[in-house]
């Protein structure tokens, strides 16, 4: 509801001049201190997820490191399996990767081969979209492997980096501006 989306956005803290000067950083890690809009919160991501996405999901693939935070939770909700994208050297076995730009040089993602079948429909999560270099890096990796990602959902769109173009079909719960 209204009241909870204000309640937990309530919750979230700023950071100036973080990680540099002139960033206003939005941390919204406090929301999982207090398990009643932990809970909210994974909640209105589900519903959103379920209103958008009418046909069901087969598989939520979560961003390493804080798509891991809120991936999870809400596979479990959706009763669907969850798989994680993970920076280089990190899983074992027969990866699929991509390279992407990053504001610094290039950055790899990879995932297990054999934790996506083709034709699955895919909703990938994050904690935030900026640029949008890392989802769309992401739906890249699951079109290689034949999957549908049907869409992309984060908690905090940042307005004005550009994600929108990059990432047009992402859903976000909350905006502000960058
Ligand atoms: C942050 C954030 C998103 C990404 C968004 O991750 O968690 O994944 O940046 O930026 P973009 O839209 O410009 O690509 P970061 O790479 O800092 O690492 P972390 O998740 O491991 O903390
Ligand atoms: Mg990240």
């Amino acid at each position: 509801s209204d009241d909870h989306l204000a309640r937990i956005a309530a919750s979230f803290t700023i950071h100036p001049d973080f990680p540099i000067k002139g960033v206003n950083f939005r941390n919204i890690l406090p929301v999982m201190r207090d398990p009643q809009l932990f809970g909210w919160l994974i909640d209105e991501c589900v519903a959103r997820i379920k209103d958008k996405f009418s046909q069901p999901i087969d598989l939520v693939i979560g961003l390493e490191a804080r798509g891991f935070l809120f991936g999870p939770a809400i596979a479990l909700r959706l009763n669907c399996g969850f798989a994680p994208i993970r920076k280089p050297g990190k899983l074992p076995g027969k990866l699929a990767t991509v390279s992407f730009k990053k504001e610094y040089g290039e950055d790899v993602f990879e995932i297990e081969e054999d934790a996506i079948m083709p034709g699955q429909r895919i909703v990938i999560v994050d904690d935030v979209l900026a640029t949008g270099g890392t989802l769309r890096a992401a739906t890249q990796l699951m079109e290689q492997r034949k999957a549908l990602p049907v869409g992309t959902f984060v908690i905090v769109e940042l307005l004005g980096l550009g994600g929108r173009n990059r990432v047009p079909s992402c859903e976000a719960l909350f905006s502000f501006s960058g």
